[in-house]
């Protein structure tokens, strides 16, 4: 609502010439983006891998399981926390209202993520990244990802889930070299044992 009324007859003075003229470059702006949301994928590297495998709540669980057991080497607040081998597989299990296990990986490295929920839609968030996806039980989620940065990263439940949605909080680890550790050692990360991978 303008403060002041337009004057009588507005609607009949003509547009000028060199607003005329960034209304069409505004136009082809946005006909030139919409066109670009088709080309997204087919370049840029921020498109996922597309790739997914059926797996029941009952299958993720144990595969969850044995991967936490083969790669275990500490906890941090009860939660398990895994290191995995250069170019390894990382399972990443959503549940009411946890995210299991915190993995510690290293700069510059690739790993293949399997996402999946065991009991109802989930939202995976990494921050302070913008990575978003959507974690659904009954699918295994494949997500191939070099970290390029070394630091700490959140996984944020992005989907309302329950009670205790907001509590939904882990965490990924990167690292540069064995001595970042110490700093989240300090923070209350206890690693049970120094084997190197
Ligand atoms: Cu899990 Cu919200």
């Amino acid at each position: 609502m303008a403060l002041i009324p337009p004057q009588e007859g507005w609607e009949k003075v003509k547009v000028a010439r060199d607003e005329k003229l960034w209304m069409w470059v505004a136009f082809l702006v946005c006909i030139g983006l919409f066109l670009w949301m088709v080309l997204w994928h087919a370049y840029g590297r921020q498109n996922p891998s597309n790739v997914t495998y059926r797996v029941s709540p009952q299958e993720f669980m144990e595969l969850h399981d044995a991967f936490v057991m083969r790669y275990k080497v500490g906890e941090w607040n009860g939660v398990p926390v895994v290191r995995v081998p250069e170019g390894g597989d990382v399972v990443l299990m959503a549940r009411q209202w946890q995210w299991s296990p915190i993995v510690i990986l290293k700069k510059g490295a690739w790993y293949t993520f399997h996402i999946s929920s065991v009991d109802v839609v989930h939202g995976f968030s990494l921050l302070p990244i913008n990575v978003n996806f959507m974690v659904l039980p009954d699918y295994d989620y494949v997500l191939r990802f070099k970290p390029t940065e070394a630091g700490e990263y959140s996984v944020v439940c992005n989907e309302f889930c329950g009670i205790g949605h907001h509590l939904m909080i882990g965490k990924i680890i990167v690292i540069e070299s064995e001595e970042d550790l110490a700093q989240y050692q300090a923070r209350g990360l206890k690693l049970t044992t120094t084997e190197n991978l």
